[in-house]
């Protein structure tokens, strides 16, 4: 795995003596009691703003954690439990925060290429066009799964093959058998990085367990979604150490705010995730039931399965279904710019009242 590593990352990224932030000075330090913090620039005294809280607040005019390591534990902990010790976790500023450093650890704009199969998440390829670096397009099959022997060309000129799975926009798993043919063919040659942003909607689907056999397989969380904390930035990224060593080359100082993790730490508590899994269980019910309503609708084509919080509606006829639910109110997501999804709308699954609006909109059309 370590050669794969050497292999893949640029020179550029080997050179890069990592930013020595105040905070990993600190942790290398032997901490006393009487130690006297000057070394940040910091105020070395709580400010207070708004009405007073009771010291709730009193530690934040230091820096946070480099690299929030109970985050890290308490993920383990809840998602990760099973996995090896080669394996690490990383808390990040979103999937998105991921995805970016991934491909600037991995690529040298000119050089190198990223792989996607396309209709999916369209930050990929955009990280990779933001810094230069080429995108193979591989569109998946009719039923959106992976066209292996199309991939399998483009192989020996990639460094890292993006999967998403649940895959955004079109709400299904990619077949597992898949990824791990996928996984045998990239051993030597790439990163297989599956974004999980949609895991908790179809837990039983995870690849996480295939890291043991394949460490060069990247996994990429969030709270996002299930967890439904999408303000506080938080997301996770799972490698082994060999990839984790030079992506904390290129995290930024503090990539975690104090409030975030704290609001992450309770989520990720016991009873944390007993509301998360509540919660979901909620919501797979009432996309359930409107997946049955919308599917009787006479100008509804085609409604996808999903094991997200989202469904993909194909209509029938060339109408505008996304002008026409705006005009309605209803903010709905259409993925136009795919070819193979043109004519669809994408509805995030909301409360049962929200779904009940939408359907009733589409009745009245
Ligand atoms: C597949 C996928 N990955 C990642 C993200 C971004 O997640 P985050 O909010 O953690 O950056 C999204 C958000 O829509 C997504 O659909």
């Amino acid at each position: 795995m370590t050669a794969l590593v050497e292999k893949l990352v640029p020179d550029s990224i080997k050179k890069l003596i990592p930013y020595q932030s105040a905070r990993r000075i600190a942790r290398d330090m032997d901490k006393t009691e009487n130690t006297i913090w000057l070394n940040a620039n910091e105020l070395e005294t709580c400010c207070q703003y708004g009405e007073r809280q009771d010291g709730a607040n009193s530690h934040y005019h230091r820096y946070p954690d480099y690299l929030p390591t109970d985050l890290a534990v308490a993920y383990r902990e809840y998602g990760a439990a099973t996995l090896g010790c080669q394996s690490e976790i990383m808390a990040v500023r979103g999937a998105d925060e991921a995805i970016d450093l991934l491909v600037r650890t991995f690529c040298q704009p000119g050089n190198d290429q990223i792989l996607v199969c396309p209709p999916t998440y369209g930050m990929y390829e955009f990280c990779a066009d933001s810094i230069g670096i080429t995108t193979a397009v591989v569109p998946l099959t009719e039923s959106f799964q992976l066209n292996l022997p199309e991939i399998t060309k483009q192989l020996p000129d990639t460094s890292i093959v993006f999967l998403c799975s649940p895959n955004n926009p079109t709400g299904n798993v990619l077949h597992q058998q898949d990824v791990v043919t996928l996984l045998e063919a990239t051993k030597q040659q790439a990163l297989v990085v599956v974004d999980e942003a949609y895991i908790e909607f179809a837990p039983h689907t995870s690849v996480l367990h295939l890291m043991a056999q394949y460490p060069h397989l990247v996994v990429i969380r969030t709270l996002s979604k299930a967890f439904g904390l999408a303000a506080i930035r938080v997301g996770f990224l799972i490698a082994d150490s060999s990839v984790m060593s030079y992506v904390a080359r290129l995290v930024a100082p503090y990539p975690i705010a104090d409030p975030s993790a704290e609001i992450a730490l309770k989520a990720l508590s016991a009873s944390g995730v007993a509301q998360m899994k509540q919660q979901t269980t909620q919501l797979i019910a009432i996309r359930d039931e409107f997946i049955h309503a919308v599917s009787q609708l006479s100008i509804v084509d085609k409604i996808y399965p999903s094991s997200t919080n989202f469904v993909l509606i194909r209509f029938k006829g060339n109408d505008n279904f996304y002008q026409y639910l705006l005009d309605h109110g209803v903010v709905a997501r259409s993925p136009a710019h795919e070819e193979s999804v043109q004519g669809c709308v994408r509805i995030s699954i909301g409360s049962a009242e929200s779904m009940d609006t939408v359907l009733r909109v589409l009745q009245n059309y």
